[in-house]
């Protein structure tokens, strides 16, 4: 079989496809803005590279991805299966126009490419946090103008009908992981955003009040909600599944691919603070207005744009994904503390050594 990619560099991507890699045997063609950054990334993956992976150059913001013609001709009612992960996983309202650009453009670019192509089946890449504001997450598209947090969550849920809509060209599923953490065998995580954007800017924080004068034992507080769950699923799990739906998903079909017993925010800030060895931070619920100091609040601005997921839980269905895995050697989720803590220490030891 042959297998097109987008976002391969990614922190996902790159999982997906040494997985790949090493489970099949089909060709891997991946699309790159970057020649040189994938040239690096596939130089240290195992396996038969240089006969298995082509790397194309191009950018999803542009019409069928930028590909030249030559590209195109080639690939024409050869590719099975077009797994569309590039995006960008930021959340701040000032990215909304580049959001909108890479998430939504890019996938219209990426599905018009793939339909042009005849491609047989597309495996769109969301977020379960397409669920916005609501508490529960069901595996169905949510409304087209649903309630959300931020520019992401919105290019998203607009992509995924957008997805959906060329059902009648090629098969298209929907796979929605919750946060994505590093690898739950050796803890590896190549990413700085979402639970590792949250890590950094504590990390900063910490090595501010280290050089400052304030030698105190002061508690610096969190806004948030201690007793919600943040709902974190390591990469592994996440490019298992997304393995076997090549060969398993179902058309017009969405998969949450999510944790089923997410750790506290409490749990989750304790284990932080103790990799980190800074416990002078404490979440608090509710600050009334001018009750924070200006370190607090310097803090919590760092971290302003996680606030809507700390500061409640959201629960998910995932039943179409155990349907999925079911027969396969991929395992529902099960992520005990002691996971969770060796994927935590991890990325406080390379960034000390950074
Ligand atoms: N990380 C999470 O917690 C999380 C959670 C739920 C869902 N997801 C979804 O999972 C997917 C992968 O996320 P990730 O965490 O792996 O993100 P990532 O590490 O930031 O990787 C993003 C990928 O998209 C590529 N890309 C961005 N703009 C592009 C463009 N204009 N043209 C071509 N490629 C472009 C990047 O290429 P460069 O290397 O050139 O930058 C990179 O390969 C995304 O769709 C994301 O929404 C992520």
């Amino acid at each position: 079989m042959t297998i097109f990619l987008t976002g391969s560099t990614g922190f996902l991507g790159g999982k997906l496809l040494n997985n790949l890699l090493e489970t099949t045997d089909h060709t891997l063609y991946v699309l790159v803005r970057d020649i040189k950054k994938a040239e690096r990334l596939i130089a240290g993956l195992s396996g038969d590279v240089e006969n298995r992976v082509r790397l194309l150059h191009g950018d999803i913001t542009k019409p069928l991805c930028g590909l030249d013609d030559t590209d195109i001709q080639a690939l024409s009612g050869n590719v099975d299966i077009f797994y569309h992960l590039a995006a960008l996983v930021k959340f701040d309202e000032e990215l909304r126009d580049e959001l909108f650009a890479i998430n939504y453009s890019g996938t219209e670019h990426a599905l018009e490419l793939a339909k042009l192509l005849q491609a047989k089946q597309f495996l769109y890449i969301s977020t379960a946090y397409t669920v916005g504001k609501r508490a529960h997450g069901v595996e169905e598209l949510y409304p087209i103008d649903a309630n959300v947090h931020n520019p992401y969550e919105e290019s998203k849920v607009k992509s995924e009908h957008l997805a959906l809509s060329y059902a009648d060209h090629m098969d298209v599923s929907i796979l929605r992981p919750s946060i994505i953490v590093g690898d739950s065998e050796t803890g590896e995580a190549d990413s700085e955003f979402t639970l590792y954007g949250f890590m950094r800017a504590l990390d900063v924080f910490k090595r501010r009040i280290a050089r400052s004068a304030d030698k105190s034992e002061t508690i610096y507080h969190v806004l948030g909600s201690k007793q919600s769950t943040s709902n974190l699923v390591p990469v592994n799990y996440v490019a298992d599944v997304l393995a076997v739906a090549a060969k398993k998903a179902q058309p017009n079909t969405i998969y949450n691919i999510t944790n089923p017993s997410p750790a506290t925010n409490y749990d989750i800030l304790t284990l932080i603070k103790n990799a980190l060895d800074f416990h002078q931070l404490e979440i608090i619920e509710h600050a009334e207005p001018g009750t924070l100091t200006a370190k607090e609040e310097k803090l919590n601005g760092m971290i302003s744009v996680f606030n809507a997921y700390v500061s409640r839980s959201f629960n998910f269905d995932d039943d179409n994904t155990q349907q999925l895995i079911e027969g396969t050697n991929v395992k529902h989720l099960n992520m005990p503390e002691a996971t969770l803590k060796m994927i935590i220490e991890a990325y406080f030891e390379v960034s000390e050594q950074k």
